[in-house]
């Protein structure tokens, strides 16, 4: 028996929109969520979607926080690469969110251990996330839990792994220029959300998907530990959906 709820739609737009209508029912329902973010390429249309809600008058994020799951480490917040640069233009600078409710692990700070430190104490303090979005690498990674021995408690400082850096190069001049390490939220982090959102398009997803939700639980499939939580959305569209 699973918790694991999957819908797949036809569509990155009809994947992209249910997902969107959930976040705007948690934010009706508890204004001050805590939201989980996610960076990359998949939830671009669902921070669309926000923007559209937001432009509607449908929803007001003037109380939400957030938390993003991973930054790449280090890196200036101007870098055009920096997830901090992406969530500013794709979502921040189009809604009402004050300022001092965004919160992503800086890449910028003297000492990472410090600042994963910090940033875990942040979310506890605030109570936890209530609704968590994330996408899924090829490799089976969420925010940057590689593939590991163990599954990793709370934020922390972690090398990319070589198929990590290869993928996100499309995002970057080169795969030289990919920076090497990243400060991301732990698998424990990840799980303690009240409620979590997976999102995956596309058919080189399509395999990961059906080992991470059917497959042994594993750290080597970082995503598997989905399985054991109590709350579990996953949205697909027909491809990444495929196997499922
Ligand atoms: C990004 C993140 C990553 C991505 C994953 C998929 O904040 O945490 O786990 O969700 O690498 O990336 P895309 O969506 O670009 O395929």
């Amino acid at each position: 028996m699973s918790n694991l709820k999957i819908l797949v739609r036809e569509s990155y737009e009809l994947m992209s929109s249910r997902a969107a209508s959930i976040i705007e029912n948690q934010i009706h329902d508890k204004p001050d969520s805590v939201l989980g973010l996610a960076t990359g390429s998949t939830p671009l249309g669902v921070y669309a979607e926000m923007m559209l809600k937001y432009k509607a008058g449908d929803t007001d994020f003037s109380r939400v926080r957030t938390f993003n799951l991973d930054e790449y480490y280090p890196i200036k917040k101007a870098d055009a690469q920096s997830y901090y640069y992406y969530m500013r233009k794709n979502l921040f600078d189009f809604i009402n969110i004050p300022d001092e409710n965004i919160h992503i692990p800086d890449g910028e700070a003297t000492d990472p251990n410090t600042e994963c430190y910090t940033y875990e104490e942040k979310i506890t303090a605030l109570g936890g996330i209530d609704l968590q979005i994330l996408g899924i690498g090829v490799n089976g990674h969420i925010g940057f839990n590689e593939p590991a021995k163990a599954f990793a408690a709370a934020t922390h400082h972690v090398k990319l792994d070589a198929s990590t850096i290869k993928e996100n190069a499309r995002f970057f001049a080169n795969e030289k220029t990919v920076p090497t390490h990243a400060l991301t939220m732990g698998i424990g982090t990840i799980m303690r959300a009240t409620k979590i959102i997976l999102l995956a398009n596309g058919a080189k997803k399509a395999e990961t998907l059906r080992d991470a939700l059917y497959g042994p639980i594993t750290p080597q499939n970082p995503a598997s530990v989905l399985q054991l939580h109590r709350d579990v959305t996953v949205i697909t569209d027909r491809d990444a959906g495929r196997l499922l």
